[in-house]
């Protein structure tokens, strides 16, 4: 089946329903969706969003936080740009229906957290539930919007280039490389469907899910940049993976992370005979940058042998706190921990990718008509330390960014609908009655990121896990060419992938940078990695 759209979003958090929402105004938009339409990283965010809105702060003091915890890496233009735009873009949040915790009347009267790396509070907030104020805000109005369509349960498989020669030959011109939609698998139905569109914008969130721990939801498992390098685009800075330094430590808890802002409020870290060992790593202790607090934990861990460290939080107020992190409070007794009596066990989880899909200032990618916006993306904002909760404003402010920049490329595309398509090719493929090929490699492939190219690195293990996932791509290689193609397959592919990239682009790097820690290098060499590092296939 071949379905037009004008405007092809990939991807349901806050980056592609903020696009959908504007660009709506100039055409058919269609939404897809991998899993149920609230079923993003977004709507598990806590902390909040990082915007100027206080007299006791400034937009210079905001750059300067971001500039100093990205370590020499971000590019300053882009960091300006996205500090300044970042309260407009929250106040249009607020216009749409979100609600903040706010101090006083007006509408924009914030009440403003603290995090790691930031030097005033700014971070805005809704309770310990932001993201999901967000996301129940977009998608109702989403859904309430007659220009947008939502397909759930449906998952990319590839994207459709005028230059590319995939699974179904579609093959127009050999000198550009134009994006013009994506083969997706309608999950419902099992079928390919070819989508061909005018914009494409990919908003598939990260790719967490690579790693054995992590405090990201299943889906994240790097579609976007997946998807993008196979059609030809740059990536950058993958080697660049943000460990948060404290998800909930329990044999039933699955991903749940304990909001930087619980040390915003005052909450310490310490070890099991209750002593707080961040005084040892920085003179800002637990409100150290998350690459900094990270590795302590990490070497906490390593010395002691012990499985967990713990957030104390026990000294403050109980019914503020009780009022400040309800989800927490509620979650943790769950577990049997009453976080304003009991400490909570915790240890460090893959979060977050700095790195992504190289694009400009306004989140284009170098396939023309393809845009990657939020975490897909790598902008330059993040460098090698993303700043606590300036992921929800680079994402805000590039979904903004993409959608100007859209509506003027959409003009010159009206062409694009008159080249002839070739649906999807499935010929001499069988279903497969493998499935333990698929999930025996996904294990092996979280596992092996998880022990070789983690918080501390070597090269000597990245080799060993280039050789391993080599192998492992090889594998999932045929299996994708002999069989139908399933979404756990789609997943298990892209992940691989990104595995690979993170993996050589660590190897690049011959230094310690920010979030890219390898003992053989263990200092900065500003000479020659004042830069960022990119991979790009070749045909
Ligand atoms: C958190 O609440 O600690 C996560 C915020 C972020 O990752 O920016």
């Amino acid at each position: 089946m071949i379905q037009k759209t004008d405007f092809l979003v990939i991807g349901s958090g806050i980056a592609g329903l903020s696009y959908a929402l504007k660009i709506a105004k100039f055409g058919k938009v269609t939404i897809l969706t991998k899993k149920k339409i609230q079923q993003t990283n977004t709507a598990l965010a806590q902390g909040g969003v990082a915007a100027v809105f206080s007299s006791m702060d400034s937009f210079d003091l905001h750059i300067q936080d971001t500039l100093n915890a990205g370590d020499g890496l971000c590019d300053k233009q882009v960091a300006q740009m996205v500090v300044q735009d970042g309260p407009a873009r929250i106040r249009e949040l607020v216009d749409q229906g979100a609600r903040f915790n706010k101090d006083g009347k007006g509408a924009y009267d914030f009440s403003l957290g603290q995090e790691g790396g930031h030097s005033a509070k700014r971070i805005v907030y809704a309770h310990d539930l932001t993201g999901k104020e967000i996301e129940d805000t977009l998608v109702k109005n989403a859904q309430e919007n007659e220009n947008i369509t939502i397909l759930e349960d449906h998952i990319a498989v590839d994207l459709i280039t005028f230059s590319s020669s995939i699974r179904s030959g579609l093959l127009v011109t050999q000198n550009e490389n134009i994006c013009c939609g994506a083969y997706v698998l309608n999950n419902k139905t099992g079928e390919i469907e070819t989508f061909y569109a005018g914009i494409t914008l990919l908003a598939c969130g990260g790719a967490s899910k690579v790693y054995l721990y992590t405090s990201n939801p299943d889906i994240a498992t790097g579609d976007g940049i997946a998807m993008a390098y196979r059609a030809g685009a740059s990536v950058a800075n993958l080697e660049f993976v943000q460990f948060h330094p404290t998800c909930l430590y329990h044999p039933e808890a699955k991903n749940f992370l304990i909001s930087e802002a619980v040390r915003g409020e005052g909450a310490y870290l310490v070890d099991e005979k209750g002593r707080r060992f961040m005084e040892d790593y920085s003179k800002d202790k637990e409100l150290a940058c998350r690459d900094v607090v990270a590795r302590a934990i990490d070497t906490e861990l390593k010395r002691t042998g012990a499985d967990s460290v713990f957030l104390d939080i026990t000294h403050k107020d109980p019914d503020a706190v009780r009022k400040r992190f309800p989800n927490i409070h509620a979650k943790c007794l769950k577990f049997g921990i009453d976080i304003t009596k009991d400490r909570i066990p915790v240890v460090p989880a893959a979060h977050y990718m700095c790195g992504g899909v190289a694009t400009d200032l306004n989140g284009r990618t170098d396939i023309q008509r393809l845009y990657a916006v939020g975490e897909t993306a790598c902008t330059g904002l993040h460098g090698a330390n993303r700043l606590a909760s300036n992921s929800l404003l680079e994402a805000l402010v590039y979904s903004h960014r993409a959608f100007e920049a859209s509506i003027e490329e959409f003009k010159q595309v009206a062409d694009i609908f008159t080249a002839s398509l070739e649906p999807w090719d499935e010929a001499g493929t069988t279903n497969s009655d493998e499935a333990i090929v698929v999930s025996h490699n996904w294990d092996e492939i979280r596992r092996l990121m998880w022990n070789y190219v983690g918080i501390v690195r070597s090269d000597k293990r990245l080799q060993r896990a280039l050789r391993r996932i080599k192998n492992i791509k090889e594998e999932i290689n045929e299996y994708y060419w002999d069989f139908k193609v399933t979404a756990d397959l789609i997943e298990l592919r892209n992940l691989s992938v990104v595995a690979e990239l993170i993996i050589r682009s660590a190897l690049l790097r011959k230094e310690s940078r920010g979030l890219h820690y390898n003992i053989e290098y263990p200092e900065k060499n500003d000479d020659l990695w004042l830069k960022p590092t990119i991979l790009k296939k070749r045909f």
